[in-house]
């Protein structure tokens, strides 16, 4: 990959979390200044905060926003031209056109660098809907903490008990569903309202669409990307496109 890259200037992290995957990179990329880019601001200090110990001599710089509706680096950023790094499968929440949206101001606040990006592939659905239900359940855990973060934030009296996970492969969307799915008649208050569940009803919770390989490469050059590389594993799986802004 590295033999591969454009010209850059920064390394600009989109969703950076932990900062782990893109520190992997610092060396064999040759990093001199890095963007960390979150919408989780406390969290994201604390990532750096980390980073900064061990990268002394490094620019580093972290920049809380919510890039879902409109993506512009502050001048902090410093000049292009940058690689912007999407990594995991996240480009997977995105609707395909809201992709296409995004994609397209990526590649503009990449001021002639490039993307490095993941993205999950269509295999068979019985696969996807294993990782997405889990035995260990951890997928349904991250599901219904959704009802938490609602009683928290809006004082929703969700009661976890009456809410199961539920997950599976749309075929006809190429995406994994997550809903939330009564398991008797409820009735949910807040402050100012309630809203009452029959057994069964469910709350579409997240969308995860699966690319196939070619529509993607598509989808990147539809939004500007030029000069592709594609790696995948062996099963075809999942692929990390590398691409020309
Ligand atoms: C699945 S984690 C990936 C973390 C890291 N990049 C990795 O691959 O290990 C997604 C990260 O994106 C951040 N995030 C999600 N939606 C975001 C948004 N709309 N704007 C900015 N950051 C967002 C989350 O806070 C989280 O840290």
């Amino acid at each position: 990959m590295a033999r591969c890259l454009p010209l850059f200037e920064a390394l600009v992290d989109l969703g950076a979390g932990n900062c782990e995957k893109a520190a992997r990179l610092f060396a064999p990329f040759d990093v001199r200044r890095y963007v960390a880019v979150d919408i989780s601001v406390d969290y994201l200090r604390d990532s750096l905060g980390i980073l900064r110990r061990q990268h002394p001599h490094m620019e580093l710089l972290g920049v809380g926003m919510d890039f879902s509706a409109h993506l512009a680096l502050p001048t902090e950023a410093g000049p292009g031209p940058r690689l912007m790094f999407y990594p995991g499968s996240s480009i997977g929440n995105f609707a395909p056109d809201e992709a296409l949206v995004f994609l397209r101001q990526v590649q503009a606040a990449a001021q002639g660098g490039g993307l490095l990006i993941g993205v999950d592939l269509v295999k068979p659905g019985a696969i996807l809907e294993a990782a997405y239900d889990d035995p260990l359940q951890v997928t349904a855990a991250f599901n219904r903490n959704l009802l938490l973060n609602l009683r928290r934030l809006a004082g929703a009296e969700f009661s976890l008990t009456d809410w199961k996970h539920v997950a599976f492969f749309n075929q006809t969307e190429s995406r994994i569903e997550m809903h939330l799915e009564a398991l008797r008649d409820a009735t949910v208050r807040w402050p100012g309202g309630e809203r009452r569940f029959a057994a069964g009803e469910r709350i579409h919770t997240e969308n995860s669409y699966k690319w196939r390989r070619e529509d993607f490469a598509a989808l990147l050059e539809s939004a500007g990307f030029r000069d592709l590389h594609c790696w995948t594993d062996e099963r075809n799986w999942f692929a990390v496109f590398l691409a020309a802004a």
